[in-house]
């Protein structure tokens, strides 16, 4: 019997997330159907609940239901709990298990497709919101000599720091950046999506391998110009993040990893 998935946000008609899970059943012979559905912003539950009812296996979700998602699951796993989101869901003997693979697709993309292992690294994070909150754990994971996560609202980003109480882990001000130097600079601000630069100088580049964009499909965004312009050799868009993000729900849902390379060539919108 062929098994539902779906993804849920709202808006929806955007979403890769079909196609993506369409070439991993495709290539991994995997009996499956995955759809889109527009969530409404009342009945979140009532819409996860009632796919559920209907068969539904499992479900990623999307803003801006990650949080919800988080909230109305029965178990929840360490990577979620401190993102307080989640952004895939799975239905199993009657109750509803919540992950977050978010920050896991970003570390695979950049060591293992970008091949820029973060171990002994200086990185540099830009944001402190729910983005951030979903990839922090992996990074600290893989072992970097020191993560600094720089927001506008520094307050938002020491709550994150109380919370994680790693000794890696340093929190800044965008003023207190000068003189820094990072081997890897991520930008996890919303910035991107209303065509803004986080107000960093050029300068933080200066020993940059890879100027990182969590947002995808927008080509060369104020933050990998700037990036680019500064010298950066390595620059690289969101687009493999959600590749290996679906990848690793695939693989919780169905027991069996697609290999992600062949989806993120065919996605991957050149950055000019
Ligand atoms: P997301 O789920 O995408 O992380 P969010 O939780 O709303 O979204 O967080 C947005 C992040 O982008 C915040 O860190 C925000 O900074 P503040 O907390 O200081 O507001 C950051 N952000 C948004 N626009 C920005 C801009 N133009 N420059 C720098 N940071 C920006």
């Amino acid at each position: 019997m062929t098994d539902r998935y779906a993804v849920i946000g709202r808006p929806i008609s955007h979403t890769k997330s079909p196609l993506i899970h369409g070439l991993y059943a495709e290539a991994t012979g995997q009996d499956i159907a995955y759809g889109a559905i527009e969530g409404s912003l009342d009945h979140f539950a009532d819409d996860v609940r009632g796919f559920r009812d209907e068969g539904g296996r499992g479900m990623n979700i999307t803003a801006p239901f990650k949080m919800q998602a988080f909230e109305l699951a029965d178990s929840r796993s360490a990577r979620a709990t401190l993102a307080k989101a989640s952004n895939c869901l799975k239905f199993e003997n009657g109750k509803i298990f919540a992950e977050n693979y978010d920050g896991i697709g970003l570390l695979r993309d950049i060591q293992s497709n970008l091949k820029t292992p973060l171990a002994g690294r200086r990185l540099l994070i830009l944001g402190a919101g729910g983005a951030v909150r979903g990839a922090i754990l992996p990074f600290l994971e893989a072992g970097p000599a020191q993560v600094v996560v720089v927001n506008r609202d520094v307050t938002k980003a020491q709550a994150l720091a109380i919370e994680v109480n790693n000794p890696l882990l340093t929190v800044l001000g965008y003023d207190d950046l000068a003189g820094q130097t990072f081997d890897v600079v991520v930008n996890a601000t919303s910035a991107s999506l209303m065509g803004e630069c986080p107000p960093i100088h050029g300068d933080v580049f200066k020993d940059v391998q890879l100027a990182y964009e969590l947002a995808y499909g927008k080509g060369l965004t104020p933050f990998l110009r700037l990036a680019r312009e500064s010298g950066v050799k390595a620059i690289a868009d969101g687009v493999g993040m959600l590749v290996e993000q679906a990848a690793e729900a695939f693989e919780w849902w169905r027991g069996v990893r697609p290999d992600t390379r062949p989806v993120i060539d065919r996605l991957t919108v050149p950055l000019v």
